[in-house]
């Protein structure tokens, strides 16, 4: 099980040392799985720092497909790397809606993370309209197909289901649905390889909360979360990890 803190564009110098701080100081043996915050690009410095010697794992929110040059206010693989991020999400919905990522880019920064041996997090999701007009499972089938048949090592990428109508609004997929979405993954990635689908961690996001985390978490195609509004409080990300074990 996997639980990643996404904190987006939230804190500040301060109270992102004081999270980072109470998370790590929260972490008790109880806590099995893995525990992973991804924090704004200018504190990965400062967290890399705090977080020597700790389990905790770092990760960013987004990353350059392209390796280096003239890309004004991009951030590179190797640069990530070098500030100590173990992960990167890449092709979160906010990143595809707001700034129009596609399908392509999302495969080529999955590759460029690989190729730091940075490990990508492939976020997909249907939107409320698409979900409403029964086109969940088409468009989850295009975003993980555009990864599966491409360049990509898929012994090295987490996935993370996140139902754009989810995301940040309260209304958290049902377990249920959640599952649903998660089978359809799974069983995408077992065309291609039944035992490599097995081991695949598939994350849950959207809405996941101290209270609603345990139900998601016992679905069997649900490995862990993927945690946006509830990562920025310590004492509700310790409660969603303890939920995954
Ligand atoms: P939320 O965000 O938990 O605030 O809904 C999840 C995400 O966007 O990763």
């Amino acid at each position: 099980m996997l639980v990643v803190g996404n904190w987006k564009m939230n804190t500040n110098r301060g109270s992102a040392e004081a999270l980072v701080s109470a998370i790590a100081a929260g972490l008790d043996s109880e806590i099995r799985c893995g525990v992973v915050v991804c924090v704004p690009y200018v504190f990965l410095g400062q967290t890399q720092q705090q977080l020597t010697g700790s389990r905790i794992q770092l990760g960013a929110q987004n990353v350059s497909e392209y390796d280096s040059g003239a890309y004004t206010g991009e951030v590179s693989a190797a640069m990530l790397r070098e500030f100590g991020c173990d992960l990167v999400l890449v092709g979160h919905s906010e990143r595809r809606q707001l700034f129009h990522e596609t399908d392509g880019q999302v495969v080529q920064k999955a590759i460029a993370a690989q190729s730091q041996n940075l490990l990508p997090v492939v976020c997909v999701g249907e939107t409320l309209e698409q979900r409403e007009s029964g086109q969940t499972d088409e468009v989850i089938t295009g975003q993980v197909e555009a990864i599966l048949s491409a360049d990509v090592d898929l012994n090295r990428v987490v996935w993370a289901y996140e139902p754009v109508w989810a995301i940040g609004t309260g209304r958290t997929a049902t377990p249920e649905q959640a599952q649903a979405v998660h089978a359809l993954i799974r069983g995408l990635i077992a065309q291609r390889d039944s035992e490599l689908a097995q081991k695949t961690e598939i994350l849950y996001g959207g809405s996941v909360n101290a209270e609603n985390a345990a139900t998601l978490f016992e679905q069997p195609d649900i490995n862990g979360g993927l945690i946006g509004g509830a990562s920025l409080n310590a004492e509700s990300f310790l409660t969603i990890c303890r939920s995954a074990g």
